[in-house]
């Protein structure tokens, strides 16, 4: 087992190893003082671990209630926070017991949207089942959600009590939400970690507590840096800002990791256009994103994805701030100007009129 120590404003260990869900109790009582466990999750993963999770708590002296929400994006919303609060007064839930979150991004995203609201803030713990949630959502405690004018765009920051990645959770995922996190892992080596890209470009199989821990690590380095998202910790972004736009446009049906993995094609292309890396880069990326089965295309045409991205909250006037890769495992952020981004991600063809 790999233990992370995250020392933002308010500090709290991630641990990534196997069998922690059963073990889930005693950790949370060693985290929190009160006596209810409020659990937020979807249809799907209480389906499968809720039982084992409430049997851990039981064990550890505490008293159970769930709060189950649709699974999928369309429930990141304030309306499903909205009934989560009434959910947590309703069942008294005081200031010192507390929310855990098990399920994906999306769980995490509402309970501790939900944790950080009632009461003026309640704590929380979270077990991601999804690996996209154990290498990225479940660290630096960002909260998430969707208007009907765009995604994102409600939100908090509110630092979890403890995180458990369970390893064996993640080992039994099914191969298209396996592949989601994959997007996720891919985004931080082309960011930071060009080791991590080699692995990825020639391993034929991942080590998930090593690469998890790996992720983990690198999101802990920066959001301690920047745990308010002022500069550094925008870099997170790459691929979200064009990734955004089409979960936007696709109306979710294109799920959050397919397109982050396009939005990073998108956006390394753009920065090739502009003279901000090699074309090699953009072929580098494509490769391994191809290697794990995600995309790098989209149908949507170049203005719409910039009057999407309109919402984006790195938007001044005129200009954008977006993350730009230079080489594999480097990243910088740059304010660009939308008209000549929008030139850049239109045109999609090398010199040698071949489809990038
Ligand atoms: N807060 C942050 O810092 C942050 C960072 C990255 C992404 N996000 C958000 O996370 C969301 C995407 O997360 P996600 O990909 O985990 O999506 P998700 O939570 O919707 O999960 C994807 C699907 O997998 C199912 N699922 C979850 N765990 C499972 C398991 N163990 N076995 C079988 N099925 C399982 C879910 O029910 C769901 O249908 C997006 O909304 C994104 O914006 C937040």
């Amino acid at each position: 087992m790999k233990t992370i120590r995250v020392k933002t404003q308010r500090e709290y260990n991630v641990y990534i190893g196997d069998q922690l869900l059963d073990r889930a109790g005693e950790y949370i009582y060693g985290a929190v003082s009160g006596d209810i466990a409020a659990i937020i999750t979807d249809d799907v993963v209480s389906s499968i671990y809720l039982n084992r999770l409430r049997a851990s708590l039981r064990n550890a002296g505490f008293k159970s209630v769930v709060f189950s929400i649709r699974n999928g994006e369309s429930s990141k919303n304030v309306f499903t926070c909205s009934r989560a609060l009434e959910f947590l007064a309703e069942n008294r839930v005081t200031q010192t017991d507390v929310v855990v979150a098990l399920g994906g991004g999306v769980v995490g995203d509402v309970a501790v949207f939900t944790a950080a609201t009632y009461l003026q803030g309640i704590p929380c713990v979270l077990i991601p089942t999804t690996l996209l949630a154990a290498v990225d959502a479940s660290v630096g405690g960002k909260a998430a959600l969707n208007l009907e004018t765009g995604k994102d765009l409600v939100g908090v920051f509110h630092q979890p009590v403890l995180v458990l990645s369970d390893c064996s959770v993640l080992e039994e995922l099914p191969p298209r939400v396996f592949v989601e996190g994959c997007s996720e892992i891919i985004k931080f080596a082309m960011i930071a970690d060009s080791e991590l890209f080699d692995m990825l470009r020639n391993d034929s199989s991942l080590d998930l507590e090593e690469v998890v821990a790996r992720c983990v690590d690198i999101k802990r380095i920066i959001v301690c840096r920047d745990e308010f998202e002022n500069g550094e910790r925008r870099s997170l972004d790459f691929g979200h800002t064009i990734g955004h736009a089409i979960e936007f446009l696709s109306k979710y049906k294109i799920s959050h990791g397919k397109a982050i993995s396009i939005g990073m094609a998108v956006e390394t292309l753009a920065a090739f256009r502009l003279g901000m890396c090699a074309e090699e880069c953009y072929h580098s990326l494509a490769e391994v994103l191809h290697k794990f089965g995600l995309p790098v295309r989209t149908r949507f045409e170049a203005d719409e994805l910039m009057r999407a991205a309109m919402t984006d909250k790195k938007r001044k006037g005129d200009n954008m701030t977006l993350v730009f890769p230079r080489r594999i495992g480097k990243c910088i952020l740059s304010s660009v100007n939308m008209a000549k981004y929008e030139q850049a991600i239109k045109e999609r063809t090398s010199k040698a009129g071949e489809m990038l």
